[in-house]
């Protein structure tokens, strides 16, 4: 076990915030929590689990103790008629297992190519892109828990998955810490491994307008995965910052839904808002498109800034040496969601962690 005091975080958040943390430990197995977790003085404190960084807005230096995950390893679990199920390490890079399950000749993971992070994080936020989300193609994981230590599997159900949403990113009650797990597992488990499922029986996922938009020029009417994953690569590198040049955490809110009577209210104000029906008869709104409409593209407020091709995307717009803060982040953000709910009466909801 490596414990690295008063480290910089720059390096290991997407947006490239200037931030430290207080003690790091390095986790390359399961055997280094265990370690932590026998050592009288790490084992008391507070704890904040770090993958990619690529989902964090870091708003100070962290205090708790960050469990900085890099277990490695990739591997086929099991073949079955169905599938093949793989399992990899939670501090395996998201887009090069999906390259790698593809050179393997397993589809399912294409449509979320790209996406930064690591593949511990990816059932964090339950990832998604372009019709195809995590929980689709996902079959359990292993975690330990950071109160006893113990390793648990978790499987769809208990993971709570919903719209970048799961049971990692709720606390359990105050005074529950002992709470049965499906109450909030943030800061109780750090994520081990994941298995993902592949399937045999694969189809191409082109429902979004993007990506038949892409087949159609293409003039392909059966795409391979491997063709699926060249242009969901070409859709993402034209329309969102590649956070290695200018830092950024991928959407910075969620895509808001509303009733449909909200939805009118809505049109009224503007008719030309994008939305789309989901099958529960709610309606969900193209956050980016609001916040367009609010003329926020491109914008800048001290050195956080409104990408200028999407404008649900908040960029970095300082240098690695006066880099932007957490807190100018965050002024940006609330400002956006005070025009937004000014002129459209809607909430937008941050979907990054706020540390
Ligand atoms: N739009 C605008 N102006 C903008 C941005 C978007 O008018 O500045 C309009 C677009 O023209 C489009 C609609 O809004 O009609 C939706 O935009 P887009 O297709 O780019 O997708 P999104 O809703 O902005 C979501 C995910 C992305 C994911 C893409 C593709 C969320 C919060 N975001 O973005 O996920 O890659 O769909 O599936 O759900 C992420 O979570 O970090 C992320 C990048």
């Amino acid at each position: 076990m490596l414990v690295e005091k008063n480290v910089s975080l720059q390096a290991c958040n997407t947006f490239g915030i200037a931030a430290s943390a207080d003690t790091l430990v390095r986790v390359r197995s399961a055997q280094d929590v265990q370690d932590v977790l026998a050592d009288p003085l790490l084992a008391r404190q507070p704890m904040f689990v770090l993958g990619g960084g690529s989902n964090i807005v870091l708003t100070g230096d962290v205090q708790p103790l960050v469990l900085k995950m890099e277990i490695q390893g990739r591997r086929l679990l099991e073949e079955t008629p169905r599938g093949w199920i793989i399992e990899v390490g939670a501090g395996e890079n998201w887009h090069d297992t999906v390259a790698w399950t593809l050179a393997q000749g397993w589809p399912g993971l294409e449509n979320l190519a790209l996406i930064p992070g690591t593949v511990g994080a990816a059932p964090v936020q339950n990832i998604g892109a372009y019709g195809v989300e995590l929980q689709d193609r996902f079959h359990s994981l292993v975690a330990i828990d950071l109160h006893s230590g113990e390793p648990f599997m978790l499987d769809a159900a208990q993971c709570a998955f919903g719209y970048r949403d799961s049971v990692f990113k709720h606390r359990a009650p105050a005074g529950q810490q002992g709470a049965p797990r499906g109450m909030g597992l943030a800061g109780r488990a750090i994520i081990t491994h994941v298995r993902l499922w592949c399937p045999k029986d694969w189809r191409p996922e082109l429902g979004y307008l993007d990506l038949e938009k892409k087949r159609q020029e293409a003039g392909i009417a059966q795409p391979s995965a491997q063709q699926i994953f060249e242009w969901v690569c070409e859709v993402r590198r034209a329309k969102l910052p590649d956070p290695a040049v200018v830092g950024n955490a991928g959407s910075f809110f969620k895509n808001p839904t509303v009733s449909p009577e909200q939805c009118l209210d809505i049109i009224a104000r503007d008719p030309k808002v994008v939305h789309y029906p989901l099958p529960d008869g709610s309606i969900k709104l193209a956050a980016g498109w609001l916040i367009d409409a609010c003329g926020w593209k491109g914008k800048r407020v001290g050195k956080a800034g409104v990408y200028d091709r999407q404008a649900l995307v908040l960029v970095n717009r300082g240098t690695p040496d006066d880099s932007v803060t957490g807190g100018e982040v965050m002024t940006l953000a609330r400002a956006i969601q005070t025009s937004v709910y000014e002129r459209f009466g809607i909430r937008l909801e941050p979907e990054p962690v706020v540390v």
